[in-house]
């Protein structure tokens, strides 16, 4: 039997933009816009601005429905990691890390043990893993994507016992900032089978609980195409949450979507 409907979720990387003043301002504008809207009922918003904004934002969204995640973190505690942030300093600032984003790998070099390590260090400081995983172009077009996303979640998940607040992101490379988003049976392929698998595998019936979030060029006329689909539960939004309007119009679509499954 599965176990319960995994909740729904809009998240937004704003990836490296934003100064302190601009984040503040775009927080206090989604917390209105989802006071507005009662809250959204069953769909969690979550804000992920740089680090040096984590403070600002979390006193912004204080008392209200709006949620907090970090981009990246270290996964040591403290020590000697010049320009590195670690769990125990974001820890009270956010309820979520975005962590193994494709930038993070592919810029940065990170690697699915580097990411495991993080996610690890997410769980032990009650930190909720947005774990990211997507294929390149050239590993879909060389017709190994399936064996990639499972690959990266064995990888990044390895040794993850319990898995409550665990929320898996996939985001095909070539759809992010592309404005080529894949499309919703394409993305469904993936997330309601090799990813949906590779997580089964892992953590048995539990696995079902687990929200998962398309990413990649999502915008407020794309959004309903992907949260109609029964295996994705949400988005993880990057230029479309640079402003509130949109954002929320994409918080709304998903939450109107998901009331008529
Ligand atoms: P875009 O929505 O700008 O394509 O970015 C997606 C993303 O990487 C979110 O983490």
């Amino acid at each position: 039997m599965p176990t319960a409907m995994p909740r729904s979720m809009v998240a937004g990387n704003w990836k490296m933009n934003t100064t302190l003043a601009e984040a503040v301002q775009l927080a206090a504008g989604v917390r209105d816009g989802v006071a507005a809207l009662n809250g959204l009922a069953g769909v969690d918003v979550v804000l992920c601005p740089p680090h040096i904004s984590l403070q600002a934002v979390a006193e912004a969204v204080k008392g209200s429905a709006v949620k907090v995640g970090a981009q990246n973190m270290h996964y040591e505690a403290s020590g000697a990691f010049t320009g590195e942030v670690s769990p125990a300093m974001v820890q009270g600032m956010c309820d979520y890390v975005i962590l193994g984003h494709s930038e993070r790998r592919q810029l940065f070099g990170e690697t699915d043990d580097l990411v495991n390590r993080k996610v690890k260090a997410a769980f032990e400081y009650g930190i909720k893993p947005i774990f990211c995983v997507g294929e390149t172009l050239e590993q879909r077009e060389s017709g190994r994507a399936s064996e990639i996303i499972g690959g990266q979640v064995r990888a990044g998940l390895d040794g993850v016992g319990d898995i409550s607040g665990l929320v898996v992101a996939y985001e095909p490379v070539w759809a992010i900032g592309t404005g080529q988003a894949a499309t919703p049976e394409v993305a469904a392929e993936i997330m309601g089978g090799a990813l949906r698998d590779a997580l089964g595998s892992l953590f048995g019936p539990a696995a079902a609980a687990i929200p998962l979030l398309y990413g990649g060029s999502v915008n407020a006329g794309n959004v309903e195409s992907f949260a109609a689909q029964d295996s994705i539960h949400g988005s993880l939004v990057g230029g479309a949450s640079l402003q509130a309007e949109p954002f929320l119009e994409i918080a709304r679509l998903t939450a109107q979507a998901k009331a008529s499954l």
